[in-house]
């Protein structure tokens, strides 16, 4: 069943509640292993998702499933620590729920970062990457169904998901750190199964970069609502088919953890910037 406005109204009339004076302007999502951010936010206002009508659970592994309020680096940040992936059973109108509540809220930025698969053969597992474009064409849309105009129009532009000022701040905020920064398409696979080397192959024919399981569905809404959106990907594994391994959450975990204070660090010094 689709979201009514009155659903998003009902989760945004909540969450004022639990925040009196306090509104979020950036909507930061934390991907797989790199929710710790969420547990740096100054004066938090935690509120799990499962307390929020119409929210759903994240069960992924990582994932904590709140939602933290506060601020960084000066910053009124909304932070997701888990986010909801279609792998797991919800729609993408369940994946992309909260950001609409954010927006409602008064977010008008989304920082989201994920963990993916490197594709491109000319880097290596551990870099960063800013995404700045995307590709996801092998699922439907999650704006699929009727139009909710108080969001955005029926058919938004896509030139732009990603805000080239943001990219910018990001280049030049990685170079003042010392921290390379990869540029490339993050590539939408659903999952859960990790893709086959010919998916690969298929993916970098096609013109990704990095391969993952979320961001994507996200920044369309975000997009679809007038968010600026910056996104940062860990790529924390070579994808399938490249180095002669099997891939495994374990990898991804604990190359989101090595990565955590390059990753961190460079996140903080964007919002200093924004
Ligand atoms: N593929 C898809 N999703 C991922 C990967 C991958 O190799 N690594 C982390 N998330």
């Amino acid at each position: 069943m689709p979201f009514t406005m009155e659903q998003y109204q009902e989760s945004a009339a909540f969450l004022r509640t639990r925040l009196g004076e306090f509104r979020p302007k950036i909507a930061m999502v934390l991907g797989s292993g790199l929710g710790s951010l969420g547990d740096e936010v100054e004066h938090p206002i935690f509120v799990d998702y499962r307390d929020i009508p119409h929210f759903k659970a994240s069960t992924a592994p990582g994932h904590k499933g709140r939602l933290v309020f506060g601020t960084l680096e000066g910053q009124a940040v909304a932070v997701m620590q888990g986010r909801m992936h279609h792998y797991e059973g919800y729609s993408y109108e369940e994946v992309t729920y909260a950001l609409r509540v954010l927006r409602l809220l008064g977010c008008e930025t989304l920082i989201v970062t994920n963990a993916a698969g490197c594709v491109n053969t000319a880097w290596q597992a551990g870099d960063l990457m800013l995404i700045t474009d995307q590709i996801k064409l092998f699922s439907e849309s999650p704006l699929r169904g009727e139009n909710l105009p108080q969001f955005g129009v029926r058919f938004p532009d896509a030139s732009h998901l990603y805000t080239p000022r943001l990219q910018e701040l990001a280049r030049q905020t990685a170079a003042e750190l010392g921290i390379q920064l990869r540029e490339g398409v993050y590539f939408y696979c659903y999952g859960p199964q990790y893709e086959t080397p010919a998916e690969i192959r298929a993916a970098r024919i096609l013109g990704g970069d990095a391969v993952g399981m979320s961001t994507a569905p996200e920044v369309i809404v975000a997009g679809h609502c007038g968010m600026e959106v910056l996104g940062i990907t860990l790529l924390s594994n070579m994808a399938a088919g490249i180095l002669d391994q099997p891939l495994s959450e374990q990898e991804v975990l604990e190359a989101a953890g090595a990565a955590r204070e390059k990753f961190s660090g460079l996140i903080r010094a964007c919002l200093r910037k924004m």
